[in-house]
């Protein structure tokens, strides 16, 4: 056990140690949507959150992370994943009715929270954690694993990274983020977040950032949400273990498959911070920038708030979930 993860122990009391996307991914995907949010937009926000510091979105990215271990969040455990039953490396897809567990997902969970963060006639505090979930979540449905069930979502694929016993889930989350930039600290994240910024705007990622809005849709965030989870869900195939769990299972992994997957991870950082800004500017002003006025608004609420669907009989894989808990 590294010194890191006993310190987050002692924290979180009994909790177990692992944060979907680590601190550092998940307040680099705030930073950088902090940096496309519209004017309007951090009003919004800012009213919402109470906080105006520099890093006001970045400073709730997390508490989703530690509100999932007390006893009055448990029950948004399943919303940090949605476990897809497809069959990788040859065949990568995500399918809403299959995949969804009768407890929720995180595609459930944005479509819940997007409808509630703009519910007025509930107390400020619902639509607070609202949008604490909002901001947590769509960082979370960029990681890979978090679109996969194979072994509960890499969370049972034992592997080494720099010598450390870890898994396969937990190097995606943190590991490699963390090999790549030194540290976990908010300076850390603000680093990122600047180069990654700069990638955006007029580097590597300029020529593609507007693809990755295609099929943004507020009146439907369950298929804006899958779109992402699509999207991050084939790298489960090309990249995450595109030799299958043989390929990994037992192995170091801080060579070659660091050097592969490092580069999908600050894509997917990039994206998930990129559609934050964008979901955020659509909720906060009817559009993804800074073009139509607030009164459109109202035309386009969600219309439902997703229902949990019933009745289904478990498969193996929600059963594996099922025991072995709802750590990322
Ligand atoms: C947004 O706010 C910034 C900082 O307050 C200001 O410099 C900028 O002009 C504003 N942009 C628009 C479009 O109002
Ligand atoms: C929506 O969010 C509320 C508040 O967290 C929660 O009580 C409810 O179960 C959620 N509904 C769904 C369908 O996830
Ligand atoms: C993976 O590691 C855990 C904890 O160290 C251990 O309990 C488990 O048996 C290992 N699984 C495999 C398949 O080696
Ligand atoms: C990079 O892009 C931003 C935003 O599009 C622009 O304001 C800035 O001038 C550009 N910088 C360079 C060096 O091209
Ligand atoms: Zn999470």
């Amino acid at each position: 056990m590294s010194i890191k993860t006993l310190t987050s122990l002692l924290f979180l009391g009994a909790a177990p140690s692992a944060l979907a996307w680590g601190t550092l991914g998940h307040d680099t995907v705030a930073l950088i949507a902090q940096k496309y949010l519209a004017n309007d937009t951090v009003t919004y926000v800012q009213d919402i959150l109470g906080v105006s510091t520099s890093t006001y979105l970045a400073s709730v990215a997390t508490w989703a992370d530690s509100y999932r271990y007390t006893a009055a969040g448990k029950f948004s455990a399943p919303f940090h994943y949605i476990d897809a039953e497809d069959s990788p490396p040859s065949a990568c897809n995500v399918d809403y009715d299959r995949d969804c567990g009768a407890g929720g997902c995180v595609v459930s969970a944005i479509n819940n929270y997007t409808t509630r963060v703009q519910d007025t006639s509930l107390p400020a505090t619902e639509r607070l954690n609202a949008l604490k979930f909002i901001v947590h979540f769509v960082g979370d449905i960029h990681q890979p694993l978090h679109d996969e069930a194979i072994n509960i979502g890499g969370n049972t694929i034992n592997v080494t990274f720099d010598g450390e016993d870890t898994n396969l889930h937990h190097i995606w989350d943190t590991n490699m983020p963390e090999k790549l930039i030194g540290g976990y600290s908010m300076s850390d994240a603000q680093t990122w977040a600047s180069d990654l910024t700069g990638e955006i705007d007029n580097g590597s990622y300029s020529g593609e950032k507007a693809k990755w809005l295609s099929g943004i849709d507020l009146s439907d965030a369950v298929s804006s949400s899958m779109t992402w989870a699509r999207d991050a869900n084939s790298y489960v195939c090309s990249t995450v273990i595109p030799d299958g769990v043989d390929g990994v299972e037992g192995k170091e992994l801080d060579g070659a498959y660091y050097d592969s997957s490092i580069t999908v991870i600050e894509l997917q950082v990039a994206k998930a911070g990129y559609r934050l800004a964008a979901w955020l500017n659509l909720i906060a002003t009817g559009s993804t920038a800074l073009k139509v006025k607030r009164d459109l608004r109202v035309a386009q609420l969600p219309n439902s708030y997703m229902p949990v669907r019933k009745g289904r009989g478990l498969s193996a894989a929600k059963m594996a979930r099922e025991a072995f808990g709802h750590k990322c």
